[in-house]
């Protein structure tokens, strides 16, 4: 049994974690939730029992002998705090960027790479990657197994829970403002988005970064080769929907070999965790309202390039709360239990 800790307890992503650590079972012997000073003495459920919140220190760690720690409170919480907790002895699996790329912490989707987790001796973490990455690569294994892939490009549609629990508030107070004939107001009250996100589309997520990509761009062709051990080309253009949660993207997949959807949809079905909703007849293809709630990543729209038969299209959705964070975290720490728990 582990003694579990939860920092950024009252986030969007930590409230899932909680829900998702009791659907898989993870043997807690002790759950501790941690957020800021603000939030103490506030009460999280987990497995039909009330905790109270604690103020996130350097020291809770040691105090509680906490074995696991879920960080997926920013990144620069992670920086500061994430050493304290690894220092005390825990493994942490954390939801930021800040580790993501450092040679010697693991960047983990446990259905691709779970041989990596080994490493997280180092120093005591196991990053969880990007959202949208986590989806994609799940999409690309198969396929990259059966027609070796060469490049990729992507266009993500990115919810608004992507940015939290702020960035689904925005969301909603913009389309209530709408309805109520008052946007113009709502719209001068924009924190999280650089500009209105209901009723528009926004091609801006993270910062922009001198090649002209952003930093969320870059973190889907980094990461997603640090986590298949490749060289694929990637090129993405993030984009921010107006939709509560759940991530699509359209990707286009250039092979080394012919490709045959046929060979496509049953490597992708049978590859875990992911399953494929093709069924255009009938209308039949994953959408956000689909996928929320849901731990699975779903492909439709699987199709062959008209002029290229070395070219897959295809179109992914998954949770972003669950797939692309909370869910992912958790399978990483089941993993971690199986392969390196009980050494
Ligand atoms: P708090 O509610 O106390 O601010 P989201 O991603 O949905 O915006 O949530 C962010 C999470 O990270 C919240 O639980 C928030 O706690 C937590 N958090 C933000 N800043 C800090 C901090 N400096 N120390 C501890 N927790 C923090």
């Amino acid at each position: 049994m582990y003694n579990v800790a939860v920092v950024g307890a009252t986030g969007a992503v930590g409230e899932e974690l909680f829900k998702v650590i009791e659907e898989y079972n993870i043997p807690v012997k002790k759950m501790v939730p941690l957020a800021s000073a603000r939030s103490v003495g506030k009460e999280i459920e987990f497995a039909a029992n009330k905790y109270k919140v604690k103020e996130l220190t350097c020291e809770v760690f040691e105090q509680e002998e906490i074995d696991i720690a879920f960080f997926s409170a920013g990144g620069s919480v992670s920086a500061k705090f994430a050493p304290c907790a690894a220092s005390a002895g825990a493994v942490v699996i954390d939801n930021t960027s800040h580790f993501r790329m450092d040679k010697d912490i693991p960047l983990v989707v446990p259905e691709i790479n779970p041989e990596d987790i080994a490493l997280w001796q180092k120093r005591g973490i196991i990053a969880n990657p990007n959202c949208s990455t986590i989806q994609m690569v799940l999409a690309l294994k198969p396929l990259h197994d059966a027609f070796n892939i060469k490049r990729v490009d992507v266009a993500t549609y990115q919810a608004t829970s992507g940015a939290g629990k702020k960035g689904m508030e925005e969301l909603m107070n913009q389309m209530q403002a709408i309805f109520n004939f008052k946007l113009d107001k709502e719209v001068e009250k924009k924190e999280v988005f650089a500009h209105q996100i209901a009723l528009n589309v926004i091609p801006h997520i993270d910062r922009f970064m001198d090649n002209g990509y952003t930093k969320e761009e870059m973190k889907m062709v980094n990461e997603t080769n640090k986590i298949m051990h490749t060289n694929i080309a990637v090129s993405a253009t993030c984009v921010r929907v107006p939709v509560l949660r759940s991530h699509s993207e359209a990707i286009t997949i250039h092979c080394e070999k012919d490709v045959d959807v046929e060979i496509a949809r049953k490597v992708l079905n049978d590859f875990e965790d992911v399953e494929v909703m093709d069924d255009v007849e009938k209308n039949i293809y994953p959408m956000p309202i689909i996928a929320t709630d849901t731990d699975i990543t779903y492909v439709g729209r699987i199709r062959k390039d008209i002029f290229d038969s070395k070219i897959l299209h295809l179109w992914v959705v998954a949770d972003q709360v669950r797939v692309g964070a909370a869910t992912n975290a958790v399978r990483i720490a089941k993993k971690w239990i199986e392969l390196e728990g009980n050494k």
